[in-house]
């Protein structure tokens, strides 16, 4: 299965596809996690990627592209792919879907993961996420069970850089105007299937494998 995961920030995008790619049994895949990795290792790619991600900004097509391209050509998407964070442009959902039609697949479903604004800030104000797997974990609604400690690897968990209010509002914007006239490109090609994601985690998780989670 070839799925995509759209959601505005803080949607509970990072949060549910560890579960639901490992219920595809396909390659997990997050443009945000990659670039953070980037950074993270102080790369010339991590640099350049920094400076428009701590302003909620959208790092440009010219590194993002290259990113995506190199990342599914590993083997392990072969077989199929969860995508997080990517396309979040129409002018990136038309070069996936070229990308795809060259190795003769293309996109089976899209995931739009619905939240209120309200309930997104409470999210981004109290995620906490590790510095080493990338997993996102929250003060009240989905704590560690030991403070400042990852449970799925032991790392150290921090807020992230573009968690601050500018660069929440300048990210919630970027949704409104760059990602949601994707929601259209998809309905209108009758891949995109939308859920609620309110309530616990689980729930959410569960809603998400009965939307995309057929396994043939
Ligand atoms: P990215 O990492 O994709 O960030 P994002 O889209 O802003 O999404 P988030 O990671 O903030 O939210 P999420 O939906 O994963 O929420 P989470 O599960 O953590 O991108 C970051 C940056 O990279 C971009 O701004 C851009 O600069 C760059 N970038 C990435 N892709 C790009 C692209 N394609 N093109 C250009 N630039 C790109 O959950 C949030 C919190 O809520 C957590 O604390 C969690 O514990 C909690 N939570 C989750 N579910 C629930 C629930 N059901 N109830 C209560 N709390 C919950
Ligand atoms: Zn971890």
């Amino acid at each position: 299965r070839r799925v995509i995961l759209i959601g505005p920030p803080g949607a509970g995008k990072g949060t549910q596809t560890h579960t639901l790619a490992t219920h595809l049994g396909v390659a997990h895949i997050s443009t945000g996690d990659l670039f953070r990795r980037h950074v993270g290792g102080r790369t010339v790619l991590g640099e350049r990627a920094q400076t428009f991600m701590v302003r909620g900004e959208l790092v440009p097509n010219e590194i993002t592209l290259a990113t995506v391209r190199n990342r599914l050509a590993e083997g392990d998407a072969a077989g199929g792919f969860l995508l997080d964070g990517f396309p979040r442009t129409v002018e990136q959902a038309v070069f996936l879907q070229q990308l795809l039609r060259q190795s003769g697949t293309g996109i089976d479903a899209v995931l739009e993961m619905h939240v209120e604004e309200d309930e997104i800030v409470r999210r981004l104000a109290g995620r906490r996420t590790c510095r080493e797997c990338g997993r996102s974990w929250h003060v009240e609604f989905d704590p560690p069970r030991a403070e400042g400690s990852c449970d799925a690897c032991g790392g150290a968990l921090a807020q992230r850089d573009d968690d601050r209010e500018e660069a929440i509002r300048r990210r919630l914007d970027l949704y409104e105007q760059e990602t949601r006239p994707l929601l259209d490109f998809f309905r209108e090609r009758g891949l995109l299937v939308r859920i609620d994601a309110r309530g616990p985690v689980a729930e959410v998780g569960e809603r998400a494998i009965s939307a995309v989670g057929t396994t043939d």
